[in-house]
């Protein structure tokens, strides 16, 4: 089959077999890669897309700790992959590389908004892990009970972290997002206490200072999404001793942003306005969204897991 040039995003779902519900959004570059054909029955979640070799069953996360104390990863894909054994990884891969191109804040908006419904599906068959790895890797460092911490999901989407949270134990949470179709499905988990529409990186978090336990935004900073400077202001918010726990992506087109963002944590370091508790690079991050982001010999991109801590006794970054 040809590759049919989409006009609009309805064009996008009516050309890949789905209804993508974006409204007001112009994509401004279609997907220009062509599209796999998939085999009776495979969905791109162990089918028959998926190379042999390095990342070839489900789930496996190529996890290593760099420094930082004993953090134990499940390889399991767990519910979020799972839930999404009817996607197409091709329709889902067209769709996120049109994020990734974007840049202007209001049309990163509209983009969620319009992919709300879909978002979850969508992380599933790229077997998004970062929720999952996230949450491991707070809740094996966090010190106290965590049914009594307050916990701040920045950028929080559907509310998939404070899914993840819940299961270990975690009871409050506040969130802040960008987008409204997000926050209504977060809203609809029933798991947060407070949610606040709020575009980040304009001005302060809606939000007091030192009073979160933890602190976690993910999936959320890299190129063209949340700027990197979004940190103060998760620093402000944090309790003295309190937790930050944030990711990105380490494919080649998000490694500029995460030169800056380390530079700036190191320097934070360095001001002893922060402490690095453990930093994780992980293989097997989600599925790439082009053949250029792959590794070599895996259909996968990396990613990365921070964890740092607030030192007793200051405040402001
Ligand atoms: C990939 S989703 C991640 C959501 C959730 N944390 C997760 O891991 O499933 C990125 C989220 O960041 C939000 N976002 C992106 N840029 C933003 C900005 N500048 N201000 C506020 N929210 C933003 C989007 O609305 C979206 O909900």
């Amino acid at each position: 089959m040809g590759l049919q040039l989409p006009e609009s995003p309805g064009e996008v779902g009516r050309i890949l077999g789905t209804v993508v519900p974006q409204p007001g959004l112009r994509l401004r570059v279609p997907c220009t890669r062509p599209l796999p054909q998939l085999k009776p029955g495979a969905s791109g979640w162990g089918g028959g897309e998926r190379r042999q070799g390095r990342g070839a069953f489900p789930g496996r996360i190529g996890a290593k700790e760099v420094a930082g104390k004993g953090i134990h990863l499940v390889p399991h894909p767990g519910p979020l992959a799972m839930a999404s054994a009817s996607g197409h990884l091709a329709e889902v891969q067209c769709r996120v590389a049109e994020l990734h191109r974007g840049t202007d804040p209001e049309q990163q908006r509209r983009f969620y908004d319009g992919w709300a419904p879909q978002y979850e599906q969508d992380v599933g068959v790229l077997q998004y892990q970062a929720p999952k790895l996230a949450a491991a890797c707070l809740a094996s460092v966090f010190r106290g009970p965590p049914e009594d911490a307050v916990v701040l999901d920045v950028a929080c989407g559907t509310g998939l972290v404070a899914q993840e949270l819940h299961a270990k134990g975690f009871r409050h949470f506040h969130g802040v997002d960008g987008s409204p179709g997000m926050l209504e499905l977060a809203r609809q988990k029933g798991l947060y206490q407070e949610l606040k529409q709020c575009l980040l990186g304009r001005g302060s978090l809606p939000a007091p200072e030192d009073y979160y336990d933890a602190v976690v935004i993910v999936g959320a900073l890299s190129e063209g999404q949340v700027p990197a400077e979004v940190f103060l202001e998760l620093l402000r918010v944090t309790k003295p001793r309190g937790y930050l726990c944030l990711t990105t992506r380490s494919n080649k087109s998000n490694l500029r942003y995460k030169a800056h963002l380390e530079r700036l944590l190191d320097d934070l370091e360095r001001r002893r306005l922060c402490e690095k508790v453990a930093v994780q690079e992980v293989a097997d991050w989600e599925k790439a969204t082009s053949e250029e982001e792959s590794l070599e010999g895996s259909d996968s991109i990396p990613g990365t897991v921070y964890l740092y801590r607030k030192p007793a006794g200051t405040s402001k970054g």
